[in-house]
């Protein structure tokens, strides 16, 4: 893969860049893009009627068992190279800020610290009442776990369809996203809000944006470099080529 001489001068020039990944840099950890997730017995559902706040309600077991089984599918998953690409960029741009849609917890496990989850994380599971956080949960149970707390059944710490995101964590990723000189967005199709509305305002003022993705999306006409291939190969050859 080799990366433009210009894209690398507006790169050396950075002080300030953003990065915003979907489930298209966790695609070569072996892990399914959340509109691949559907598959075997989840086929017949829609993401939404199992990753919102209705569904849980309507059927409790379904939802968390559709959870249990992404969390089980992600057990094997390890951090690839993209992931430690991205890490590696957090040390040597001085204000590099790395939001994810993911849940699937890779960043964290890469390295990166600077990190926010705007969906939230699948390993995390709170209580759908008083909102405490499970420290352990017997998950071959046949029924959903309860609260130790107050006996409210648990869920994932993770954002339904519906819901809001986390207000800090939206806060903190549209200001950087402000701020920024250059603006990566990886592996996603951008297309589910408010995450997909980060690149407009990180343009808007005056980023330079930078796509990698597999292939195009809504916002690659508005990119000013679109690099098409696999994180897991551009991102470590950007490094490299910046880095040595
Ligand atoms: N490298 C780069 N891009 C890839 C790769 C790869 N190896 N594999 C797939 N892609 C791209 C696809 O081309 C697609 O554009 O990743 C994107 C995955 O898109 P989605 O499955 O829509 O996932 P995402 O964009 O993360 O969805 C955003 O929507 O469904 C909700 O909350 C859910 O976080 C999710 C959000």
């Amino acid at each position: 893969m080799n990366i433009s001489a210009e894209l690398l001068s507006f790169l050396r020039g950075a002080s300030r860049a953003v990065a915003l990944t979907g489930a298209g840099a966790s695609q070569e950890s072996g892990l399914r893009t959340f509109r691949d997730s559907q598959i075997g017995l989840w086929a017949q559902y829609r993401p939404e009627e199992l990753a919102s706040p209705e569904a849980f309600a309507r059927d409790p077991k379904l939802v968390w068992d559709w959870y249990a089984w992404r969390r089980e599918a992600i057990k094997g998953a390890r951090p690839n190279a993209g992931h430690y690409a991205l890490a590696e960029v957090e040390k040597k741009i001085p204000q590099f800020t790395l939001i994810t849609q993911n849940v699937d917890g890779l960043h964290r496990m890469a390295g990166s610290l600077a990190l926010l989850e705007l969906h939230g994380n699948i390993q995390r599971v709170r209580c759908s009442e008083c909102g405490e956080y499970a420290e352990t949960w017997n998950e071959d149970s046949e029924t959903v776990p309860r609260c130790d707390y107050c006996e409210g059944l648990l869920r994932p710490d993770v954002v339904w369809f519906g819901e809001s995101l986390p207000r800090n964590q939206l806060e903190r990723a549209v200001e950087a996203s402000r701020a920024c000189d250059v603006y990566f967005s990886i592996g996603t199709s951008g297309v589910v809000q408010p995450a997909a509305s980060l690149a407009h305002a990180a343009k808007k003022n005056g980023a330079i944006i930078v796509e990698i993705n597999a292939e195009t999306t809504p916002l690659t006409e508005k990119a000013d470099f679109f690099l098409q291939g696999k994180s897991g190969e551009i991102l470590p050859a950007l490094v490299k080529a910046m880095w040595g």
